[in-house]
């Protein structure tokens, strides 16, 4: 059977891509749930919709689900929505300061849920780590291992910030920091839910958290 690990963090603290490495030492999927919520919104705004018009998004998800693509080997990095590599479209600041009106619809969290759970179910490699939000919690909580991967603030920020170099950086804290406040008041992924591993990375560079997060695994 396939061994799920379920990883829950804030922005920043790195659980995209040390989820991602792990995965692949490990030789197993990798499910970005956060790149569904920011392909849903990079179909709304193409669309032109109004984004709290919590109707309007819930009628995107047929189109959504019909044509929604993304890489589950760890190595390969797209997401297709509508036919359209959107691998970069859904990676900007804009975007990402609108999505997270479209992941507070119920009926868009039920759907993106079902998606990733028959994802997490199929496939043959021997287990998938999945990453967002409330993985630990909701989308995946009896996986075999859960953790939360942490980071002070000011490091995640700062860290945020190396990425999106060029990119002013008191707006990236600002982001960091606003959309951290409106995910939480949808899922708490902060503190962690009973059972669930705390991986905290401030004192750690990219390579020793991956190593860290390896041992949990294979604990
Ligand atoms: O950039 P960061 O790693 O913080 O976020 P992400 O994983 O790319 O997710 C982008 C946005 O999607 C979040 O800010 C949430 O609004 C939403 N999201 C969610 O609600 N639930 C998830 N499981 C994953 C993402």
């Amino acid at each position: 059977h396939r061994v799920v690990v379920a990883v829950d963090g804030p922005s920043g603290s790195g659980k995209s891509s040390v989820s991602r490495a792990a995965a692949e030492q490990l030789g197993f999927d990798f499910l970005d749930t956060g790149a569904a919520y920011r392909a849903l919104t990079w179909l709304g705004l193409e669309r032109g919709i109004d984004l709290d018009d919590a109707d309007a998004v819930a009628a995107l998800l047929p189109e959504f689900e019909a044509t929604y693509r993304i890489a589950l080997r760890p190595a390969e990095r797209w997401v297709y929505v509508a036919g359209t590599d959107v691998t970069e479209a859904i990676r900007t600041t804009e975007l990402s300061r609108r999505v997270s009106a479209v992941a507070r619809v119920p009926r868009v969290r039920e759907a993106l849920n079902r998606t990733f759970r028959r994802v997490l179910a199929e496939g043959d490699a021997p287990g998938a780590i999945a990453e967002g939000r409330d993985v630990t919690t909701v989308v995946a909580p009896d996986a075999a291992v859960r953790i939360l991967l942490t980071a002070d603030e000011s490091v995640r920020i700062e860290r945020r910030a190396a990425e999106r170099a060029g990119e002013d950086r008191v707006a990236v804290a600002a982001s960091v920091s606003q959309r951290d406040a409106a995910d939480r008041r949808v899922v708490d992924f902060i503190e962690p839910a009973p059972g669930v591993r705390v991986l905290d990375s401030t004192r750690l560079d990219v390579r020793q958290t991956i190593g860290a997060m390896v041992e949990l695994i294979r604990e």
